[in-house]
Order: C-alpha cells, then sequence, then structure tokens
C-alpha cells in the first residue's frame, strides 16, 4: 500500500530534481542536498539570532520596543539579522519536509536507516518548538495569539497544576519571570534541537552535514536579497485585554493554530500524535527484508581495514585477529547495520580477477552474489559483446546497479550489461581485466543520479577509485579514453542512452 504513496511522490520530486539539475548541475542542485540545507539554514538562524539576542531587551514592556528598533532604526544590520533568523528558519521547514518526503519516497528509511527515521520525527517537534517559541518573543499580537493558543493546547494534557494560559488572563497578568521563561524555551528548544540533529546522523558514516560552499553562498545571498526587500515586520504591540482580529500567520509554523481553532485542543493532541506515532513506526510498515550480510574469508583478508574505511554504514568492525596468521587485526560484519550493497567487497585487494585459482574468493564477499558471480556474469557479458561487434559496434560492457537507471534497456548493438546492488561493489581490476588484451572496446559505468547514491558513497569511492586518489585503484595502463561513467536515475534512460551512443561513436572515432 506505501508503494502507492511512494510511487507518485517519486515522480513528482524527480521532476523537481531533474528540473532543478539543469541550471545548478547535480552537486549543487539542492533537492539533492537537503539535509545539508536543514543544517545550514540552522545556523544561518544560531548567528543572527544571536545578534537579535544582544539588541533583544528581555522584558514583557521592552521586548516589542527593542524589535522595533532594531527593525526600523538599525534596519541595515538589526533589521537584517532579525529577517535572516525568519527567514532561515522558515528555510528548515521547507527543507525538512522535503528532506522527509524524499527519503521516504526513495525508500531510504527502512531497515539500518530507521535509526536516522525515528530521530528524524523527533527533530519535526524540535523544530516547532524553537520556531514557535521565537514568535512568542516579538510580544506583538501574533505574539498573543500563540502564546495564548499554545498555552491552551497545554493546559488541556492537565500536567500543570494550574493553568499556564492564566499568565495571560488580563492586562497586567503577563510579569517578567514568565517572560523570561518564554525567552529560555526559544534559547534551549534551539540548543536541543541542535543536539537532536547531532544524534540524527550519528550512525551515518561520514554524513554530510555542510553543502557545497557555492549553494550555501548562493542560498545565503538570496535570504539577504529576501530580508532587504521584504523585511520581517512585527504586528501591533500585544494587548492582553483585547482580542486579535487580523493576523498574518507564519504558515511554516503555525499551521497547526487554524486547526486548534476548528478542532479544538483534544482533537489537535489526537491528530499530531496520531500523526507523529505513524511516523515513529513507518519503519516497520512493513519492515525492510533484510539481505544476507557478507561474509569475511580469513584465509583471504589480510587486516587492511580497506572495508571498514569505506563501509557507509560502519558495518564492519575490526579487530584482534583470531586465526593466529601474521596480521594485527581482521574485518568482522555486524549485520544488524548491514544493507548488503556490496561496497566492502568493490573495496578489498583481494578481490580480484588477475588469480590463477578455479575459483574467485576474496576477503570479503556477499553470499547473495559473490564477486565469482559477477565475474562469470562478466566475463560472459564481455563474450557475447565480442561476439556482436564490428569495426562500426564496439564491444560495450555496462556496468549499473539496481537502483539506477534499468540498464537491462540498452543492451543489443553490441552493448552487454551487469548490474550490481552498488556500482561501489565494482572492484577497479575488474574494469583493468574487462579493457585488458581488448577483452572489451570499452567500459561505460552508471549507477544512481549524480551525488545521489542509494548507498550514498558508492558513486563517490567508484570516482575515486577509477581516479587512482582512493585504494585500491584503477591502474595506470588503463587506457581511460575507453572507460566512460555517467550517472544517472531511474528517471534518467534516454540520457543514458544518450551518452551511451555518445561514448560509442567516440570508440569508433578513436579507432577501437
Ligand atoms: C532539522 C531537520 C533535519 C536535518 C538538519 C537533517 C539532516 C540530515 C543529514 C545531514 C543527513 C545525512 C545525509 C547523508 O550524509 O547521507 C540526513 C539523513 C537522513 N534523514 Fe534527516 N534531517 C532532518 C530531518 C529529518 C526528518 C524529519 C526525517 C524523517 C522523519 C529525516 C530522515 C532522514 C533519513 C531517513 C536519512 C537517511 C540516512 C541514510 O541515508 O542512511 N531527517 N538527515
Ligand atoms: S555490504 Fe555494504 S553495508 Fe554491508 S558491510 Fe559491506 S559495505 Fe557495509
Ligand atoms: S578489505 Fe579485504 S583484506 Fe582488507 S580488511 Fe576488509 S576483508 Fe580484509
Amino acid at each position: 500500500m506505501l508503494k502507492a504513496l511512494q510511487s507518485p511522490l517519486r515522480l513528482m520530486l524527480e521532476r523537481l530534481e531533474l528540473l532543478f539539475d539543469k541550471p545548478f548541475g547535480p552537486p549543487w542542485n539542492p533537492m539533492r542536498q537537503l539535509g545539508t540545507l536543514a543544517f545550514f539554514f540552522f545556523w544561518v538562524s544560531a548567528v543572527s539570532g544571536i545578534y537579535v539576542f544582544i539588541l533583544f531587551d528581555t522584558s514583557v514592556s521592552g521586548a516589542y520596543p527593542s524589535i522595533e528598533y532594531m527593525t526600523h532604526e538599525q534596519w541595515y544590520l538589526g533589521g537584517v539579522m532579525r529577517s535572516l533568523h525568519r527567514y532561515a528558519s522558515d528555510g528548515m521547514v521547507v527543507t525538512m519536509v522535503l528532506h522527509l518526503l524524499r527519503e521516504f519516497s526513495l525508500d531510504r528509511y527502512r531497515g539500518v536507516r530507521w535509526y536516522s527515521w525515528f530521530t528524524g520525527v523527533a527533530l519535526i517537534w524540535l523544530l516547532m518548538l524553537s520556531g514557535i517559541s521565537g514568535y512568542w518573543l516579538v510580544w506583538d499580537q501574533l505574539a498573543q495569539y500563540v502564546a495564548i493558543g499554545s498555552m491552551e493546547w497545554l493546559d488541556w494534557l492537565g500536567i500543570f497544576g494550574e493553568p499556564v494560559a492564566n499568565n495571560f488572563l488580563t492586562r497586567g497578568s503577563l510579569d517578567d519571570r514568565f517572560f523570561s521563561l518564554l525567552v529560555f524555551i526559544h534559547i534551549f528548544g534551539p540548543l536541543f534541537l541542535l543536539f537532536a540533529m547531532w544524534i540524527h546522523v550519528l550512525r551515518v558514516n561520514r554524513a554530510k552535514i555542510n553543502p557545497p560552499r557555492g549553494l550555501a553562498f548562493g542560498s545565503l545571498a538570496m535570504l539577504v536579497v529576501l530580508s532587504f526587500i521584504h523585511p520581517a515586520l512585527s504586528h501591533p504591540p500585544a494587548d492582553l485585554g483585547t482580542i486579535p482580529t487580523e493576523l498574518g500567520l507564519d504558515w511554516f509554523y503555525m499551521f497547526l493554530y487554524p486547526a486548534f481553532d476548528l478542532l479544538g485542543p483534544g482533537a489537535l493532541w489526537a491528530l499530531s500524535f496520531g500523526l507523529t506515532l505513524l511516523l515513529f513506526v513507518l519503519p516497520w510498515l512493513p519492515p525492510l527484508r533484510r539481505a544476507k550480510a557478507p561474509e569475511v574469508f580469513l584465509e583471504q583478508c589480510n587486516g587492511c581495514t580497506r572495508c571498514f574505511d569505506d563501509c557507509p554504514y560502519g558495518a564492519v568492525i575490526m579487530q584482534p585477529r583470531s586465526d593466529g596468521r601474521p596480521f594485527l587485526q581482521e574485518a568482522v560484519v555486524n549485520p544488524d547495520l548491514c544493507t548488503a550493497c556490496g561496497i566492502c567487497v568493490g573495496s578489498c585487494p583481494m578481490s580480484t580477477p588477475f588469480r590463477s585459482d578455479a575459483k574467485l574468493v576474496t576477503g570479503i564477499d556477499l553470499p547473495t552474489l559473490s564477486l565469482d558471480t559477477v565475474y562469470e556474469r562478466m566475463t560472459a557479458a564481455i563474450a557475447k559483446a565480442r561476439m556482436e561487434r564490428n569495426t562500426e559496434r564496439p564491444g560495450i560492457l555496462v556496468v549499473g546497479c539496481d537502483h539506477g537507471a534499468n540498464i537491462s534497456t540498452v543492451e543489443g548493438d553490441a552493448t552487454h550489461a551487469i548490474s550490481l546492488p552498488c556500482i561501489g561493489m565494482l572492484p577497479p581490476s575488474f574494469v583493468d581485466f574487462a579493457l585488458s588484451d581488448g577483452a572489451a572496446d570499452g567500459v561505460m559505468l552508471t549507477g544512481c543520479s549524480d551525488c545521489d547514491c542509494h548507498h550514498r558513497l558508492g558513486i563517490v569511492w567508484t570516482e575515486d577509485r577509477m581516479a587512482g586518489l582512493r585504494d585500491p585503484y584503477l591502474r595506470k595502463r588503463v587506457p581511460r579514453e575507453r572507460l566512460h561513467s555517467y550517472w544517472a536515475g531511474p528517471g534518467d534512460l534516454a540520457a543514458l542512452e544518450d551518452e551511451l551512443q555518445r561514448f560509442r561513436d567516440r570508440l569508433i572515432e578513436n579507432g577501437t
């Protein structure tokens, strides 16, 4: 049933991603950087918030005038900082919601990823608390509406001895002590949020938390321009003797308040708790069927730690040697953290086809798709490509992944393909082997979209290995003009076919 939700959502988001790919290019595409952008907007809010706080008067009577002063008298700095603070926090909501929808649509929330999802749900509440509490501090009519609404909502739970909404009953009832409590919530809410954001990415090996510099500068510039042309302004000052009527809500944070007026506190608690609970348990509805984790073959493992370094999920640990061989360490896989992506297989120095053994046994291997099977499939594909090739049609081996464009459709015209759980499973020596002695005329590598590897690091490691920047690297002797990579997601099949044709034409031109 969830598939019926995921598929149209994926289609919609994929359109947006491809649309942004054109002007920005994949590395700067905001749709592919949603988590890092949310982090960036947090920092912008934090820095601008510190400046605003310096000018802010934390008393009931002084709060509003101090904010008016920075907005109108010091508009060029205080006003801009106030606007940046508001727009960056709105940006956090937008990027967070899109990030949630995207991870869900890509099915990147179940299995070992449950942890990031689960902690992500807590972030929604913390972000809402941080944002809404900020609006209280302006102490204008919007603050009055939101603060009273929030307190009445809380009072419904009956957890406080005396209703907290009583602090807002009459003109004189709000005192500086209670107002300081509101300030305190707005300072500690974001600090908790930051702590929870750290917890959120704790299990993500080499988590990317900063957007590319250009995207960060561009986003900041956009917020600054917005702050100048549309500065954040206050409503008239709060007056507990009157009921505010005309209010401009910040819908990013205040979408629940009209629902509160409409449904009442009980129904709203039921709705928000129900939705939160549903989000919390989503990774197990149904749980992801776990693929078998790789096995370590100690007789081939020299404890080099490459699989430990390359695993995107931190599923490999290094332990003291247990078999008496003269190495310090050996690799051990924690099946609870493993997604069976095979990236460790691609990183193992023993994963080489240039061996005389009858069966290819490497240091670490997938039980469901052994490297020996990959080798057999690859040699069969190359043999077919060789049979079909001629001067007009070079024999090409395409190696792709199960999460990218469906490469079985590019087969034909002396082109044959094999698919792996992740392109990072391909040891560079296999490319060397495929191109040596004219076995294949060309090798094309593909996988998920650029900067969007399903297993996070498969594309990065593959590019680094092919470029000789990361062990195990592709030997220098391999003719680079016969190797090409193009990263194409499931929606980029046409672009992949075009790129393949261009590669084919180039190989013919070069006379290979
Ligand atoms: C303040 C809001 C949030 C921030 C700043 C944030 C940031 C991040 C970052 C930086 C990553 C790691 C990306 C990488 O290196 O691959 C990530 C991953 C993830 N986030 Fe969030 N996130 C937020 C909210 C959420 C929410 C609300 C959800 C869902 C309920 C969520 C679900 C996930 C999932 C499932 C992953 C994937 C982990 C993986 O690929 O293994 N996040 N997030
Ligand atoms: S298969 Fe993937 S997740 Fe499992 S240990 Fe190897 S690299 Fe890590
Ligand atoms: S990469 Fe291979 S040899 Fe190195 S530690 Fe892992 S299993 Fe052992």
